[in-house]
């Protein structure tokens, strides 16, 4: 195909492995990289590793032919017009991002560079890195008519990951070279003309627009803050809604009532003021930590941002009160947990809300069966089965004989339980759900007494 660009990724975690498929999906031809033989492999035999809808599909279709998987990071630079770095940005004690290996990948691809290459950041990174890049690269001799370094951060989220990538609201690309912004704008045709959606078989986005996704052209600082900013603010969305849920409890008012009023207004939206145990995840945690320490480091008084984290941490506290007053002791109670991924949709257990939870109840003498639907596999590297421990292989075995069941993941499926079946499994009828996935009403008729977040408890009093 005439349009098609060779590109290489770097990383196959989740953003390089879902950026790869999709560039492919896309009309591209793509190597990805990793240094990482035993994933390499997996990935050459068609495994996904990450559970993400259409990734399977993708990988079958276009694995080692329009995407092919190596170790060798020279021959890939060689080939490709366009590097994508995609490597992980781990948070480092002092809260900054951990950049060594974006630098370890930077001073390689500088060591194999025969022809000119746009060399693009997709890991999340503070400002400035751009600019280290370059440095990278010119210190390891090469000049600088040879590449040019593009900040295009990746805003997809997990469990919606290829979907989320083909239908962006946005494309960003952070670049002072006309020379670099025209290969991305031909890598992203596809979506900015329409063309891809037009085409049969394309995949549907979760939230389907009339129009295609712009390009935004922006500096290279630019476009690195727009990142962590954006992750920021929808950290600050979830946590004023927290906060908002405890002031709702305690004048007992109904928060989902609430966020609906504040929603509708156009410049507020709906989306991400769901109360809950705090967000947690890969990114929304550490990114945060990361803009606060970038604000320190450059003497910006961003002190909204720690605030944001104590609210976060808080959640987590105050529903541990709440099964404590719901059930008077936890020593030696008996309870059923219901999700461990970080969120619904996904088996990533990463800075995961819900596994915090089962330790600090663990902690408190609490014996625990749980269940979820993906992160059980990888829960059991971290949370093993013993006497207090247990994996059950359904929300009603989880539930069996049990003091209370806690709802701690959104998983679509946790909000359709058969109630009337469950409430005969239990112990004693108390849910508590972390993820308001219920209508008060509904567990009061199913005779279950029902605590939620922000809203008004309702009591079944046999
Ligand atoms: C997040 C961003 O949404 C993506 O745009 C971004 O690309 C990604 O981080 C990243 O930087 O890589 P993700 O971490 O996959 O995506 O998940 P989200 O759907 O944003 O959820 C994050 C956490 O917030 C979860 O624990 C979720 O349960 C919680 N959350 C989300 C709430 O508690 N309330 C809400 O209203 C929304």
């Amino acid at each position: 195909m005439s349009d098609s660009i060779h590109i290489a990724v770097v990383g196959s975690g989740y953003v390089g492995l879902v950026a790869a498929v999709c560039f492919a999906e896309m009309g591209h031809s793509v190597v990805c990289v990793d240094n990482d033989q035993q994933k390499v492999s997996a990935l050459q035999g068609g495994e996904s590793l990450i559970h993400e809808k259409y990734l399977p599909d993708l990988l079958q279709r276009y694995r080692n032919a329009r995407v092919r998987f190596t170790t060798d990071l020279s021959a890939a630079t060689r080939e490709a017009q366009a590097i994508f770095i995609a490597v992980g940005t781990p948070q480092s004690e002092t809260g900054d991002a951990d950049l060594s290996y974006v630098e370890a990948v930077a001073s390689e691809i500088a060591r194999s560079i025969t022809t000119y290459k746009v060399i693009a950041e997709k890991s999340t990174v503070p400002v400035y890195t751009n600019e280290w890049i370059r440095r990278v690269m010119e210190r390891n001799g090469v000049s600088r008519e040879m590449f040019d370094v593009v900040s295009n951060p990746e805003f997809l989220r997990e469990g919606t990951a290829v979907a989320d990538f083909l239908h962006p609201d946005r494309i960003v690309v952070g670049t002072d070279s006309n020379r670099a912004a025209d290969i991305m704008s031909k890598i992203y045709e596809p979506l900015t003309s329409g063309r891809y959606y037009a085409k049969a078989g394309a995949i549907d986005g979760v939230c389907n627009r009339d129009t295609p996704p712009p390009l935004l052209r922006t500096s290279t600082k630019s476009a690195e803050i727009i990142k962590h900013a954006s992750n920021a603010f929808l950290a600050l969305k979830i946590s004023f809604i927290n906060a908002v849920s405890n002031l709702c409890e305690a004048a007992d008012a109904d928060v989902e009532q609430v966020a609906q009023g504040m929603g509708l207004d156009s410049r507020i939206g709906p989306k991400f003021l769901r109360p809950g145990i705090g967000y947690g995840g890969s990114c929304f945690p550490k990114d945060v930590a990361a803009f606060r320490s970038v604000a320190e480091q450059l003497g910006v008084n961003f002190a909204l941002l720690t605030e944001v984290e104590n609210i976060n941490a808080d959640q987590k506290r105050r529903f541990l009160s709440k099964v404590r007053s719901a059930l008077w002791t936890l020593r030696g109670k008996k309870l059923a947990v219901l999700g461990l991924a970080f969120k619904g949709g996904t088996d990533d257990i990463r800075d995961s809300p819900a596994i915090e939870l089962v330790r600090m109840l663990m902690e408190e003498g609490c014996s625990i069966r749980a269940f979820d639907p993906a992160a059980m596999q990888r829960a059991e590297q971290v949370l093993p089965p013993g006497p207090n421990f247990q994996y059950a292989v359904d929300p009603y075995d989880a539930a069996t004989d049990v003091d209370a069941l806690l709802i701690l993941t959104d998983w679509a499926e946790f909000g359709r339980l058969d109630l009337q079946r469950l409430a005969a499994t239990m112990r004693y009828p108390i849910v508590l759900d972390g993820r308001n996935l219920y209508d008060p009403e509904l567990m009061l008729e199913n005779e279950i007494t029902y605590f939620s977040v922000g809203r008004p408890t309702r009591h079944h009093t046999p």
